[in-house]
């Protein structure tokens, strides 16, 4: 890699030039729609060169894709080895992860005390995943594979933390500033049956990984259980996210999977329509969910500049 590339850094607000070239770049011919993100596989396992490039090309782009494998049987060692062929491997261990560290999310009965909603046919809120895990172990891929949809709803909403990213940025980057203090946003801890599961988490809500120079995010739209840091840039940046999230913003996708579908993506910001099952006709919604600590691979900014460079002539 020349160090051309490696010095490219859009995402440090002092680097001004960087950010100008990314952003026409990033700007020009987004896929901001599910059909111009959607992937269609013949083997999930052991993909054509141009199937992996097409979905490389999305992510580096959006920093999604949605893959159709049709009617290919899918089982979680698939998904396995599906993530493998982009660079995620490392899974992040959850408290309801099954014992391999793939969760399947599907509705268990509330007698099971189990009151995480994931688990519920309730909606879930803007949020990127993990945001409540220690800075080592970070959430930076994930694979969400749909084996059954529901009865009806359960749509999902994306939205790539890159773009958000940007509309702060150019809305104010004190915005930017404000989310990237390292105590910005605070989990308070995780306390069931009165013990402590998790300490509290403090942590930025924008990073600039070290290596590579990819942004990343955490983040949750919740508004109990989170204190954000009370001064004004964050307060202002936290509001102007809220309502970005709130709107009918062209930069969202939304999109219900069907089965056979997924979406493998560097944690991008999403939020879940409410649903229902049928279990007379078999339309009990599962999904598959495995979370890395690995970003999809050929998506840091070193890796397309190129790119951008012919882009910004
Ligand atoms: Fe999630």
């Amino acid at each position: 890699m020349n160090p051309s590339t490696t010095d490219f850094q859009p995402f440090e607000l002092r680097n001004a030039r960087d950010y100008a070239r990314w952003r026409e770049w990033k700007l020009a011919d987004y896929p901001a729609s599910a059909p111009e993100l959607t992937v269609p596989l013949s083997d999930p396992g052991a993909l054509t060169a141009t199937e992996s490039a097409a979905i490389l090309a999305c992510c580096r782009k959006a920093n999604m894709a949605i893959y159709d494998s049709g009617e290919h049987p899918f089982g979680k060692p698939l998904l396995r080895r599906f993530g493998r062929q982009f660079g995620l491997e490392r899974l992040d261990m959850n408290l309801r992860a099954d014992e391999d560290s793939i969760t399947s999310l599907r509705v268990v009965p509330e007698s099971t005390g189990t009151h995480y909603i994931p688990y519920t046919s309730r909606s879930l809120n803007w949020h990127t995943d993990g945001y409540y895990n220690s800075p080592d172990e970070q959430v930076r891929g994930i694979v969400m594979h749909c084996v059954q949809d529901a009865a009806s709803g359960g749509e999902n909403r994306l939205l790539d933390p890159e773009i958000a990213y940007l509309l702060l940025r150019d809305a104010n980057p004190g915005y930017i500033r404000a989310l990237m203090q390292p105590d910005a946003m605070t989990i308070p801890p995780n306390i069931e049956a009165g013990s402590q599961i998790r300490e509290a988490r403090s942590g930025p809500v924008f990073t600039v990984e070290k290596h590579g120079g990819s942004l990343h995010m955490r983040y949750t739209a919740r508004t109990r259980s989170i204190i954000w840091k009370d001064d004004r840039d964050t307060r202002m940046a936290v509001g102007f996210l809220a309502d970005l999230l709130a709107s009918d913003s062209p930069w969202t996708v939304s999109y219900r999977l069907h089965a056979g579908q997924g979406i493998i993506c560097n944690n991008v910001l999403h939020s879940r329509a409410a649903f229902s099952d049928d279990a007379a006709s078999g339309r009990v919604r599962l999904l598959y969910r495995a979370r890395y600590h690995d970003r999809i691979r050929g998506t840091a900014p070193g890796n397309y500049f190129e790119e951008v460079l012919a882009c910004s002539g």
